[in-house]
């Protein structure tokens, strides 16, 4: 869960979110701190430059210079701002205390009417420092030491620097709940899909996704799947259709085979011959079992199975069921047990509900060992309901396979060879009990017993 495509997204945006946050900020600092120095330099100079012209005036004039005035100069745009003035022999003729911890100068070197910057640290404190030469109208030299203080701009710079601490992380905050949310609705769809799509089975291929509204690429890929839906759907119906025919075709040439052999076997005296018609008509038996089977699968699915409703004695259809499949039950020697206190009246399809007994005890006797005991239990167990228990004591079915057997066509792959059947009798059996608002279970302790449950109203219009 932790690396799905959303959160992916949700990643790749805020990084490079981020990414793009640093990059801009840097350059904001960076452009901010050049401009910043810049201007205090020009500052500087400017100052310089009107210093050297009042110190130029006043040797001019006296020859001496008036300490007071000079100090009364101010630059715009700097704070503290100092200044020390040397002679050509490198004497003081103005002291700074602060600047005067730093050593003087070199000038016998510099050119006249040059400028040069140096950024230094005197007590602790960073300052910008600019020398400039010149020569007064005496024809003498002299060097100017101009200073401020840059802690102003390292201040601001540290403000930005802080601003940009709170922003950064507060836009990637921003853009991961905003991601999150984009992304999120981006793939509600696909989620929404996915859900449909899971409850879409053989059994209900008439079903499609619910498409987004949006014209966008998730639709897009909805229309195909329910395309693919579609062509499924098609594939599945002329496959049924083709079940459906071909059982169809084959009843009637069956129903003639059996007729035919019937008057045979009355006709014939010889007692081997007597014995193979015997054999022929019982496979035509589950022949024909097999083929009503397929129809009848074929009638649900063509929603032709509505039930023909009737009141009957359920007791008695039990006891009818049970006497028809006797002779089977008699071949491996099973007996039968009907345990039924009272006479029943339930609605319901008599001729469904009957396939659907057969279906269970037809199970219990073929999936028995020879010489056991299968009891059909029929209580009322509400107002309302009543049970049927088909108990028998064989193979069982283990838990791992219980959730398939009432799958069209699933038959445990162990007795697939040993044991003939279609593995279609409990699907149809599950689908008429649940026609009637009913309900099978089944509950089994492998080699032990297996018991059938099947629960069904008693009186069907009442829900209706
Ligand atoms: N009473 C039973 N005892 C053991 N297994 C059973 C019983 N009833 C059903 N089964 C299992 O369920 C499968 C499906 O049953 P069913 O749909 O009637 O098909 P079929 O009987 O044609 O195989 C069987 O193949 C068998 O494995
Ligand atoms: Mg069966």
């Amino acid at each position: 869960m932790m690396f799905t495509i959303k959160f992916k997204i949700i990643l790749a945006y805020t990084i490079v979110f981020g990414i793009m946050l640093i990059i801009f900020a840097a350059i904001i600092y960076d452009t901010t701190k050049e401009a910043s120095f810049l201007k205090l330099n020009t500052n500087l100079k400017s100052y310089s430059i009107s210093l050297r012209t009042e110190i130029e005036d006043e040797l001019d004039d006296r020859d001496s210079l008036n300490l007071k005035k000079l100090s009364s100069i101010h630059a715009k745009g700097l704070i503290g701002e100092k200044f020390q003035l040397f002679n050509s022999n490198g004497e003081a003729l103005v002291r700074d205390s602060v600047l005067s911890k730093i050593p003087m100068p070199e000038i016998k070197n510099e050119a006249v009417n040059s400028f040069k910057y140096q950024r230094q640290k005197i007590d602790h404190h960073k300052y910008h420092i600019l020398w400039s030469k010149f020569d007064a109208d005496n024809d003498s030299v002299y060097m100017l030491e101009t200073a401020t203080s840059v802690k102003d701009v390292f201040d601001e710079l540290d403000r930005l620097f802080y601003l940009f601490l709170i922003i950064i992380p507060s836009g990637l905050i921003i853009t991961g709940v905003a991601a999150y949310i984009i992304s999120k609705a981006a793939f509600k769809p696909i989620a929404q899909m996915a859900d449909t799509a899971k409850n879409i089975s053989g059994e209900n291929l008439d079903q499609r996704l619910d498409l987004p509204k949006a014209k966008d690429e998730v639709r897009a890929f909805g229309e195909t799947l329910n395309e693919m839906i579609g062509r499924i759907d098609n594939a599945f119906k002329s496959q049924k259709r083709f079940v459906a025919n071909a059982s169809h075709e084959i009843k009637t040439p069956l129903t003639v085979i059996q007729t035919e052999l019937e008057i045979l076997d009355k006709k014939i005296k010889d007692v081997e011959s007597k014995e193979s018609i015997k054999n022929a008509l019982s496979e035509i038996e589950s022949l024909t079992r097999l083929t009503n089977s397929l129809l009848m699968i074929a009638k649900m699915d063509s929603m032709q199975n509505k039930l023909i409703i009737s009141k009957f004695r359920i007791d008695e259809l039990l006891a009818d069921c049970a006497q028809a499949l006797n002779t089977a039950a008699l071949k491996k020697n099973i007996q039968i047990n009907l345990l039924i206190a009272d006479a029943i009246e339930i609605q319901g399809d008599k001729e469904k509900l009957k396939s659907v007994f057969l279906n269970l005890i037809d199970n219990a006797i073929k999936y028995s060992s020879d010489n056991s005991i299968i009891s059909i239990v029929l209580e009322k167990i509400s107002v309302e309901k009543v049970k049927i228990n088909i108990e028998d004591s064989g193979r069982g079915i283990s838990s791992s396979e219980i959730p398939y057997i009432f799958n069209r066509f699933y038959r445990s792959n162990e007795i697939r060879a040993e044991i003939s059947g279609s593995g279609l009798g409990l699907a149809i059996a599950k689908e008429i009990t649940e026609l009637h608002k009913g309900e099978i279970k089944v509950k089994s302790e492998p080699g032990v017993k297996t018991v059938f449950s099947i629960i069904l109203p008693q009186n069907l219009f009442a829900l209706r």
